[in-house]
């Protein structure tokens, strides 16, 4: 019930979808701040008034200037920050003739720098304080690829070689700062509301556990990572897509 007691989170892109599922999950189990950072501040009254914990920021992950300023306040507040969860993230698919240079860096400064961007503000902060979680939300597709998502791919299999990367790094020094990431499967978000039932149901027959994921699925893997039961686990991708590639 208590796993994220007296933590303070920061969860991007957690305005809505997967991102939000996570921070109420950390405020349900008594985490002290969670904040939710997002460029759309529509519903952060909606997720405030749910969760006392809870506080929306309007921050653009790849803008290098909002990211400092933000780490700044949170720390000046909080003199500290336990837990990252690196999710913001976008889609412009395409084929690669019709992939235009926009769709490319338009992902990759989400995706890609986005996560750079963040967990080079704040793991200096865990490092000094000598510990912390950060997770990032990769996808199946960072790892085996899938037709008209070359800029998606590229970015998702980036955030998984940096999560390793950054394991072997912010391990140094005595400070045991944690990095894993998340591998979700197709899940029902608005991220994929448009995605036509034609094109779903056939991931669906290919699961063997014969569903889409849902938010709490990816929600419950990240709050494992985030919380002191995965202490002794680090660099590691964890697939939540019920079976979809085995
Ligand atoms: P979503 O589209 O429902 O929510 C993403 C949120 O990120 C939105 O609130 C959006 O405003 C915010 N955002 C976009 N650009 C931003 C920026 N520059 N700075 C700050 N916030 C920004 O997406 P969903 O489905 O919840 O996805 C969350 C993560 O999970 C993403 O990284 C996505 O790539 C990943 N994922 C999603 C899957 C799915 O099937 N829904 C499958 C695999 C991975």
């Amino acid at each position: 019930m208590n796993r994220m007691q007296d933590k303070v989170c920061v969860v991007t892109g957690a305005a809505r979808g997967i991102g939000r599922g996570i921070a109420e999950f950390f405020a349900k189990e008594g985490a002290k701040r969670v904040w939710v950072l997002d460029m759309n501040d529509k519903e952060f009254p909606e997720v405030e008034a749910a969760y006392p914990a809870i506080k929306g920021m309007v921050v653009n992950v790849s803008d290098a200037k909002a990211v400092a300023l933000f780490v700044e306040k949170a720390n000046a507040e909080y003199g500290r920050i336990d837990v990252l969860v690196n999710n913001a993230g976008i889609t412009r698919d395409a084929l690669i003739q019709k992939m235009t240079e926009e769709d490319w860096d338009a992902v990759i400064n989400v995706n890609l720098k986005g996560v750079f961007l963040m967990t080079k503000y704040i793991a200096p902060l865990m490092m000094e304080a000598g510990s912390g979680a950060i997770i990032s939300i990769s996808s199946v597709v960072g790892l085996d690829g899938n037709i008209g998502q070359s800029n998606y791919a590229a970015s998702k299999g980036g955030v998984v070689a940096m999560t390793k990367g950054w394991a072997k790094e912010f391990a140094r020094k005595g400070a045991k700062v944690r990095v894993n990431a998340i591998s979700p499967g197709y899940t029902r978000t608005p991220m994929i509301e448009t995605v036509p039932e034609k094109v779903l149901e056939p991931i669906i027959a290919k699961t063997p556990l014969g569903r889409l994921g849902e938010i709490d699925d990816i929600a419950h893997a990240v709050l494992f990572f985030a919380c002191d039961e995965s202490s002794f686990i680090t660099g590691q991708v964890l697939r939540v897509d019920g079976g979809l590639v085995l």
